[in-house]
């Protein structure tokens, strides 16, 4: 007699089971997990993740606790990816930040979002604005093969406060320069199109200031060595805080770029990054 091997039941609604999970600061995680077989999303979506959230003192009944994740990995990955902040007293990632590999999260099927290629015009050039834990949806764009398809080149923007919560766009964006899988599903070069301008607000590095003051200056088209946004040739994604997608939404309606939707796709789109 053969003795089957002990298959682990999922004990949680929709669950999912982490892979991996890597603390880049005392604030910041990013963690892989399992990917339901039938679970199809576009680059830039998000999805509802959580765990069972504490007994009710009186009846002792749990309920799942879930917040919209944009999903960090491309379409074409085995697993999923997320980029987290860890919040202290947060509801969700005050537990959420202990995960470990082997441990289930609950993870509901249905991505939504507005970041999607299908809610822009041609263009010629598309800019992506985060700031941090914003740039987890354009992890999965620009690991995208359609992103560099469509555009002639590719300008990802990331102000933080400290040089410390730049290292997971960095090392993802060193990846994609160094990706043979990407440059054989897109093309020999194509990250020749990528331009990564990291900022910090709090602290020194590279390059300092908001890039909404460094573009109103002219600072940052000076850096990259590019024109300045303009309607005809310029698309954009934005996803950050409130006051930052508020104020880059403001500032580019003000160069004539308009809102896109699904239903109706023009020239720029916005998305909050969501915190616990
Ligand atoms: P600052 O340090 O000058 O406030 P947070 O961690 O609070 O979400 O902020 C992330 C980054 O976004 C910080 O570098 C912060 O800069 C920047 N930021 C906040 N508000 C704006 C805004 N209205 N325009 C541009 N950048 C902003």
């Amino acid at each position: 007699m053969t003795e089957a091997t002990p298959v682990k039941m999922p004990t949680l609604p929709d669950a999912q089971t982490v892979t991996e999970v890597k603390h880049w600061t005392d604030r910041l995680f990013s963690f892989r997990v399992t990917r339901p077989a039938s679970l199809r999303f576009r680059s830039g979506e998000f999805v509802m993740i959580g765990l069972m959230g504490d007994p009710d003192p009186k009846t002792g009944k749990q309920k799942p606790l879930l917040r919209a994740y944009s999903i960090a990995s491309p379409s074409w990955d085995e697993e999923l990816e997320f980029y987290s902040i860890k919040v202290q007293d947060g509801p969700l990632t005050s537990k959420l930040q202990h995960i470990q590999p082997g441990d289930e999260i609950i993870l509901r099927p249905k991505p939504v979002g507005t970041l999607v290629h299908d809610a822009l015009l041609p263009g010629k050039r598309i800019w992506f604005f985060a700031t941090g834990t914003g740039f987890a949806p354009f992890a999965s764009l620009l690991r995208d093969p359609q992103t560099y398809e469509d555009y002639d080149e590719v300008i990802i923007t990331h102000t933080c406060r400290e040089a410390g919560e730049l290292e997971y766009g960095r090392e993802l964006i060193d990846d994609i320069r160094q990706d043979e899988l990407l440059a054989e599903l897109i093309g020999d070069g194509f990250h020749e199109k990528l331009k990564y301008y990291p900022t910090t607000t709090r602290e020194e590095s590279a390059k300092i200031g908001r890039i909404t003051d460094l573009i109103r200056s002219g600072e940052a088209y000076e850096d990259l060595g590019v024109n300045p946004i303009n309607p005809a040739d310029d698309r954009a994604m934005i996803c950050g805080n409130l006051a930052f997608n508020l104020e880059l939404k403001a500032m580019l309606e003000e160069f004539g770029l308009e809102e896109g939707a699904n239903s109706k796709p023009a020239q720029y789109v916005v998305e909050k990054a969501f915190l616990d």
